[in-house]
């Protein structure tokens, strides 16, 4: 498989990620638990785990030394140790986990499937750790429609730069549907899998707020904006400013993702 859009774009300070999309991270991760049916006394692992959002919750629910997590991403994995001492945290990508087979009763990956090189290939792998009987589960925005931040952003992009086309998350990002998620889900083997979407919402100060973690070059969205000269990414913001219709006052933004569940095989 080809390099994923934009995985590369997470090699960055953790502060720079939780300003942004990071904001939607807690809540959504409650979500996430919830329906992969977590309870204390279980043992999961966060895929994918960023500076540690979904890692915290789960340490929240579970304890420390009940939770592992991984990710490619340097920056993030050391923001991930120093956030939640306790937790086993290491470099690694979800095509190659470094646990034994039926390590955790539950695997889960939050915002992380898209930017798998081989996603089915990752999902194995998630399987794989997991019990039989265990669930597997991830979230994905839902970029081509309700991830207001995204999608706005993208099409005030488009609007001044057609040849954005390619980079628009909704266009380019796999398994930002609820079939192609399942797919991958019931394609991999898992039972009684299901698709769900979530809301949520995640406050801003002002619109200086949204915008500066963009400019630091985070996600893909931010590497776009960072990659253009000073003219362009002002155009980009006040279009941005525009669309989203909001100024200098505090404001709040919502986003779906999609939720997938499924047991592994007995
Ligand atoms: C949008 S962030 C999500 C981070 C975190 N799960 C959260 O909800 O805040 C995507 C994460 O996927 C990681 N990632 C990219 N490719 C990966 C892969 N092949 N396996 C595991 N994680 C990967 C990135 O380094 C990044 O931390």
């Amino acid at each position: 498989m080809g390099d994923p859009p934009g995985a590369a774009t997470f090699r960055t300070p953790a502060e720079a990620y939780d300003r942004h999309v990071g904001r939607y991270g807690r809540e959504l991760a409650r979500a996430l638990i919830g329906a992969a049916g977590l309870r204390p006394g279980h043992r999961a692992l966060d895929v994918g785990c960023g500076p540690g959002a979904l890692t915290n919750e789960l340490v929240d629910l579970l304890g420390a030394e009940q939770v592992a997590a991984v990710d490619p991403s340097v920056p993030f994995v050391e923001a991930c140790r120093r956030r939640l001492p306790g937790v086993h945290v290491e470099v690694a990508s979800a095509e190659t986990l470094p646990f034994e087979d039926s390590a955790f009763d539950h695997a889960l990956a939050q915002l992380v499937v898209n930017f798998m090189t081989d996603p089915p290939a990752g999902v194995r792998e998630l399987q794989r750790v997991t019990r039989s009987g265990g669930t597997v589960a991830a979230a994905v925005w839902d970029y081509a429609e309700e991830m207001t931040l995204l999608r706005r952003f993208w099409d005030a992009a488009l609007a001044l730069d057609p040849s954005a086309a390619d980079r628009d998350e909704g266009r380019c990002m796999p398994f930002c549907t609820a079939e192609e998620l399942g797919d991958l889900w019931s394609t991999a083997g898992l039972a009684e899998v299901r698709v769900r979407p979530v809301v949520v919402a995640a406050g801003y100060d002002d619109f200086e707020d949204l915008w500066q973690p963009l400019e630091l070059g985070v996600a893909p969205s931010g590497a776009y904006a960072a990659s253009l000269p000073s003219e362009r990414r002002m155009a980009l913001k006040a279009e941005l400013r525009r669309r989203l219709g909001v100024g200098d006052e505090p404001f709040r933004l919502r986003a779906r993702a999609w939720i997938a569940t499924g047991h592994v095989r007995k």
